[in-house]
This record gives structure tokens, sequence and C-alpha cells, in this order.
């Protein structure tokens, strides 16, 4: 059974901890806790599968710097352990944290419903990163389809939306989409429906069984299932990011293909979706702002040392008379571009009209080239290994 290792000597935390784990926890003192995660490890008998270490960075308890570097070191093939900090400051200390590979971090008072989804998310990233866990086995569940960028209005949503309607015409009943964009989310106005619940529903105290999950989902007439965005920027304070990652565990077990939608950057949200993602969607514009955040994306990614995912590249709105070229930018991104779709404005029709194009006009050049993409997200047992495609190109 997984274990959970807690440095801390605060009672009340240690006791909420215990609780939330089910009493599946070693509580050692701040100075036990060893330079490498290697020999934390060697401290257990080696039938104790550690899952997760706790470290309380609070005044006085394990010093900061040092959880810092400790998580740094985590090697997810020796060591796959998630590091889970407790701060006051949850806010200042999120950067420095990712880029040291924490998994999350937890605010002191946190209670204990909530530390239960937090060990279990982080419990679950350690299982995969280790090949433990049954979730290591993607097989079993659909794909998770993210759609990103760092910048805003480059075609993220209309991009997750045709792949969305693609996908659904291949299975109609085993396709959702997501819209994770929780602020300003438009996936439903894309499709041209009305949605009686949404993700301020589905992902604010606790994400329902899949039976309850179903009743909240927005059904469009082609079959396709729609996690729909908040009414309101004021509703999306009602989400729980930590849900955001439970729900997609829930809808990859039911769905043959989640299809995700995003905020522009990384939010919260998209940083735990990217955790379940098979493949990364990164769309840009060829503009020198969109090819230089998409690099600096790219190399956070690297950093974060996420669970792998294929990543395919979509270069959107292209016209000759920008002055930047596909190759230059691919030589920026030192990656290639996998579709090139013109500006079109086929395309801002159908958005305008609630109706993706791949639907609209399948025969399109700009569809065709979007069905070329979504052929790709082949069955997940063949899907390793298949780097190096070649790229597609709409001419405008
Ligand atoms: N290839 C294209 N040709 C012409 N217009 C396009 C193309 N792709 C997207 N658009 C239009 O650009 C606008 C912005 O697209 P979209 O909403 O998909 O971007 P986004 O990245 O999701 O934006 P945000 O970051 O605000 O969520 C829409 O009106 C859409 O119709
Ligand atoms: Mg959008």
């Amino acid at each position: 059974m997984s274990h959970i290792i807690a440095a801390s000597t605060s009672i009340d935390l240690t006791k909420r901890l215990r609780l939330a784990s089910e009493d599946r926890l070693t509580v050692i003192r701040p100075d036990q806790v060893p330079a490498t995660p290697g020999q934390l490890l060697a401290m257990f008998d080696e039938d104790v599968e550690v899952t997760t270490l706790v470290l309380d960075v609070t005044d006085g308890q394990v010093d900061r710097d040092r959880a810092l570097e400790f998580s740094r070191r985590l090697d997810s093939q020796a060591n796959p352990l998630a590091v889970l900090l407790v701060s006051d400051q949850p806010d200042t200390l999120a950067l420095t944290a990712m880029r040291a590979r924490v998994q999350d971090i937890v605010p002191v008072g946190i209670g204990i419903e909530d530390l239960r989804v937090t060990l279990r998310a982080a419990e679950e990233v350690a299982g995969r990163r280790s090949g433990r866990s049954a979730v290591a086995d993607d097989s079993a569940f659909g794909r998770v389809i993210t759609v990103a960028s760092p910048k805003g209005g480059v075609g993220k949503t209309t991009v997750a939306t045709n792949i969305a309607a693609s996908l659904a015409e291949k299975s109609p009943q085993g396709t959702v989409i997501v819209d994770l964009d929780v602020q300003f989310g438009d996936v439903a106005a894309a499709l041209d429906l009305e949605p009686t619940y949404t993700l301020g529903d589905v992902a604010t105290t606790a994400v329902p069984d899949l039976i309850g999950l179903k009743a909240l989902l927005t059904q469009h007439p082609s079959g396709l299932q729609v996690v729909a965005g908040v009414r309101s920027p004021a509703e999306a304070d009602r989400i729980d990011p930590r849900l955001v990652g439970e729900l997609l565990q829930v809808l990859r077990r039911e769905f043959r293909y989640v299809v995700v939608d995003s905020a522009p950057g990384m939010s919260e949200e998209t940083l735990t979706a990217l955790d379940h993602t098979t493949d990364l969607v990164l769309v840009t514009t060829l503009d020198v702002p969109g090819i230089r955040g998409l690099r600096k994306e790219l190399d956070l990614l690297e950093e974060l040392g996420l669970p792998p995912h294929t990543r395919h590249i979509v270069i959107n709105m292209f016209d000759r008379t920008g002055g930047i070229s596909v190759t230059d930018a691919e030589a920026t991104l030192k990656h290639n571009a996998d579709i090139v779709l013109p500006r079109s404005p086929r395309v801002a029709r159908s958005t305008n009209q609630g109706t993706p194009l791949v639907s609209l006009h399948p025969r399109d050049k700009v569809s065709q080239d979007l069905q070329s993409l979504v052929s790709r997200f082949a069955p997940l047992a063949s899907r390793r290994g298949r780097r190096g495609t070649s790229r597609i190109w709409s001419k405008p």
C-alpha cells in the first residue's frame, strides 16, 4: 500500500494528514529530511511504497531552500516521489516551486477534504511516473488532448472545438470537450450551446461520480458532450483548480477522447490539465511575440518535467504578408510545425455562426488539414514513438 511521509512538528497538521491519508502516514522531524530523495527512500524498508513527501516549509519547520533543493533532485525514474509543500505563502512560492518540480503547494490551514484530494492527486502522479499505478496503463483510458498557447486570440478555441467536432464524428458518444478557460471560456458559444450547467457547477466542492457528472454535461446535437465554461468571471472564483485533475480523470475513464480548451498562458487549471494530457496541441500565430512566447512555453514545459505527451504545433492565421517564414519560426522554436492553417474568412464566419468549420465545410482545405491533425490522435496503444511525422500545410 502506498505510503506518505510528512516532515513537520505541527501536531495539528500531522493530525489532518493522518486523517486525510487514512493512516498511511509516517511523520519525521524537519531535521531528519536528508539531502536527496534516494537517501530518504533508503530510510524505509523496500516493501514500503513511498509515493508522497509532504514538507512543511512554514517558519521553524523544513528550510524552504532545502526543501526546494530536495525536490529539484528528484529523478522520476529512480525515485518517483511527489513532493508537496505546506506553506503560509503559497502564492509567492508558486513559480520557484513549480520549477523545482514540486507537485503542489498546500496552504497551511487546508481542510481534511481538500487535503485528501491533493494527496490522491499526488499519489496518482507518483504512480504514473513509476509505472506502478493503474493510471500508468494509459491504454485503458481515453486520450486527453489539451489545446494551449501562451498568447490569447491565436485560435485555441477554434482548433479545440474543431478537433472535438471531428472526433465526435468518429466517436459520437465517446467525445467530450472541457472549457478550462475558467474566466472567459467561449466553447459553448463556439458550438452555439446554452448550457444549463457549467464548470462552476462541476468543480466546486467535489467532483461528482460519473452518473452525477453526466447530468451536468451539455450535449451538442452531434453527440459531443460539453463541460461548458462559467457564465461570468465571478463564477470562476467558485472553481477549485485542484478538482480539475479529478474531473479529467473521471472523464477519461468514460470517454475515448477528452479535448481541453485552455486560457492563454499557464494557468493553474492548464498546469493541472497537462498532468493528465496525452496530446498537447500548441497554437501560435506567425508573429514575433507569438513565436517567442511559444519558445518560452516549450522551455517551461521542459523545466517542469511533466509526464511525457506528444506535442503538436499548429501555426494559425498564416498569411504571406507577415514577413516571417514558417522555416524561421521552426528555427526559433527548435521544433517543426505540424500544421499550418491560413487566415480564412470561412473560419471566422463559422465561429460567428456557432458551427465548427469541419462540420460546416468538411471539404474546405482548412477542415481537411484539421482532420489530418485529428487522425494523428491514434489509439493509445500505438501512439508511442510517432514523432517526426510530416507537416500538414494548407496554402492560403
Ligand atoms: N485561421 C483563421 N482564420 C481566420 N480567423 C480565425 C482563424 N482562426 C481563428 N480565427 C478567429 O480568431 C478569433 C479568435 O479565435 P479563438 O477564439 O479561437 O482564439 P483563442 O486563442 O481561443 O482566444 P482566447 O485566448 O481569447 O481564448 C475568432 O473570431 C476566430 O474565428
Ligand atoms: Mg479561447
